[in-house]
């Protein structure tokens, strides 16, 4: 077998003692979004836990920037939010899922306001509604400009903090699911690690895992430092089924001045009017889309990079100027003050930009219930695969995905739960410690994100992609016997397992579609119209035809079946 998906490496390793126990009904890993609202969701019923791997606000949803895309105008509806989602899904959405979450996204932004999250709104009180790539209306509401994220996770924090049935563990880094009897069997709690309190377990009725994406594998990324796919990685352990692992999106337009962190500038900068323009200042996506700068991601990430490789330099530009300095700065305050540093002003000098890995579409395969394929799991958010996106993205969808998909998990799993308290476990792991050299992570972990970007990134090829999973494997051999003692060595472990299965699921997919392009394969295969889905000790994926996904009555527990 190949030695990266040997059972007996999915486990990470750790020391078999007696270690302090925590039981509660639901265990929710992950503070963003979606594990915020599912806990609040879940507390209606049960007591909850919440872990954050660092600060409790340390999340990709807090430097969301465009916005939460909701249908509330008249002028808009249901229907032109299904369409363009599935358009830019590129035939891989499962448009039940779509309907559903579009539908529930007016309900979900009501509480917000009620959990008093601030909106942008205009002088006659109506919210102000920016547009973005893919969407043919104005359906974006936002908070303070380009800080919405950060006001969601305070508001989510807030109403967190005040419900006596959740408890908040900040810097509380889950190391690995605890199935009853190994991987596919009933998740019954996590191991954990805090700085203070060391190695823990915590017990629960019900988990749900909404720990985010992995834009860290990535050299390039749009990502907070937390997205390191330890959720991805953590589940694939337990036995759970993945679907989607080739699709990542990659955002057009990142800040490009070198030694500035690579921070976002938000699409909504282009829905308000900015032109992308090459190094000749000439207005490139006239040519290759009709929504010009506002085509679908994909789309924009690979004219930015057939750009960049036709004249000298690593970017393109954005040109504000049409927008103003003013009306700039009252829309994108943030933005405004991050580029003042470098001494850039929209509304006088073009910004350098190139795309950057920044979202992760493929993830644990859920049902309309947000329940996983192993019992007593539930997931939701960037971590999961719901259909939503099919094989694009369409922009500020996943804060929409989050928050109905957080709710619809802490109630389904806060109402299934039995009486019946998790029974603890002997806790053992047969992995002896490695006699291999000790191993340089910071190095392994910058030359995995480097791999992955230049081979596994906006543009990949079969026999690229065959020499990047060789590497896996060899990089698995050493790496993942050992037994660390901190977040960063358990992060690349996370990391490689990962990474290892975004490039056999890019391999696989011998087509190109939506995020997904291979040079050697250019066009879409209509053979290839399903999903690949990924499981532990299964060689190879097994492919699903889209109807074939419909949601079961009951979890089928793969062990049982
Ligand atoms: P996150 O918000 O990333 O939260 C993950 C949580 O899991 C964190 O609390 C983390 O500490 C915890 N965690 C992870 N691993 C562990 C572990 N091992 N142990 C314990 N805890 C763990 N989407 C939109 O819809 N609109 C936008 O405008 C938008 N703008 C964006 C801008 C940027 C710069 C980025 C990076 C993303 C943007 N997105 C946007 C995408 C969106 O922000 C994310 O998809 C969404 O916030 C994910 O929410 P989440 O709750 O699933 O995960
Ligand atoms: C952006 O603001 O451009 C990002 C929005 C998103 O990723 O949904």
């Amino acid at each position: 077998m190949h030695p990266i998906f040997d059972e007996r490496r999915y486990l990470i390793p750790f020391r078999a003692v007696l270690l302090p126990q925590i039981f509660t009904d639901v265990l929710v890993i992950g503070a963003g979004v979606a594990g915020l609202r599912a806990a609040q969701a879940a507390a209606e019923h049960s007591d909850v836990i919440v872990l954050a791997k660092g600060e409790l606000d340390e999340s990709n949803t807090s430097w969301a920037q465009g916005g939460i895309a909701v249908v509330h105008d008249d002028a808009d509806s249901f229907d032109e939010h299904v369409k363009n989602t599935l358009d830019a899904g590129a035939a891989l959405c499962d448009e039940p899922a779509v309907r559903r979450i579009v539908e529930a996204g007016p309900a979900r932004l009501k509480e917000l306001e009620q959990w008093r999250m601030h909106l942008d709104r205009d002088d006659k009180g109506a919210l102000r509604l920016g547009r973005e790539g893919g969407h043919t209306a104005h359906r974006i509401v936002h908070s303070h400009g380009d800080a919405t994220g950060m006001a969601l996770s305070k508001a989510l924090i807030g109403v967190a903090q005040q419900n006596e049935r959740i408890r908040l563990f900040d810097r509380c880094f889950a190391l690995d699911l605890i199935t009853e009897a190994g991987p596919g069997s009933r998740v019954v709690g996590a191991i954990t690690h805090h700085p203070k309190y060391g190695l823990q377990v915590i017990w629960a009725k019900a988990t749900i895992l909404a720990s985010g994406g992995c834009g860290r594998v990535y050299r390039e990324t749009t990502n907070s430092p937390i997205a390191t796919g330890d959720g991805h990685a953590m589940a694939y352990r337990a036995g759970a089924k993945l679907a989607d692992m080739e699709f990542q999106q990659f955002h057009p337009t990142t800040l490009y001045i070198a030694g500035a962190s690579r921070a976002l500038i938000t699409e909504a900068v282009r829905g308000e009017g900015a032109h992308l323009v090459n190094r000749h200042g000439q207005r490139f996506m006239l040519d290759v889309h009709e929504l010009a700068e506002l085509a679908p991601r994909d789309v924009v990430s690979r004219a930015i990079l057939g750009q960049i490789e036709q004249a000298p330099g690593a970017n393109v530009y954005l040109d504000a100027r049409p927008i103003g300095g003013e009306r700039f700065a009252d829309r994108f305050p943030g933005i405004t003050k991050l580029l003042a540093q470098f001494e850039l002003e929209p509304g006088r000098d073009l910004i350098p930009v190139r795309p950057a890995m920044h979202y992760m579409i493929g993830g644990v395969l859920v049902d309309e219930h947000a329940r996983s394929s192993v019992e007593g799991l539930y997931a939701c958010g960037e971590v999961t695969c719901t259909g939503l996106h099919g094989a694009n993205r369409l922009a500020s969808n996943s804060l929409l995905e989050g928050l109905v998909c957080g709710e619809v998990a802490g109630r389904v799993c806060a109402e299934m739960i039995d009486g019946a308290p998790a029974a603890p476990l002997k806790i053992v792991s047969d992995i002896r410690p490695s006699d291999r050299s000790r191993l340089d992570v910071p190095d392994v972990h910058s030359s995995l994100r480097s791999v992955m970007w230049r081979h596994v990134g906006i543009s990949r090829s079969g026999e690229r992609l065959t020499e990047v999973a060789e590497m896996f494997d060899f990089w698995a051999r050493y790496s993942l016997d050992k037994i660390f003692d901190d977040r960063d060595g358990w992060e690349v472990q996370n990391a490689l397992l990962v990474g290892a299965l975004i490039t056999r699921a890019a391999a696989w997919r011998t087509e190109s579609r939506g995020t997904h392009h291979r040079e050697d394969h250019p066009a879409p295969d209509p053979g290839m119209r399903g999903r690949g889905v990924w499981r532990a000790g299964e060689e190879g994926a097994e492919v699903r035809e889209l109807d074939a996904i419909a949601v079961p009555e009951k979890i089928p527990n793969p062990n049982h079946q």
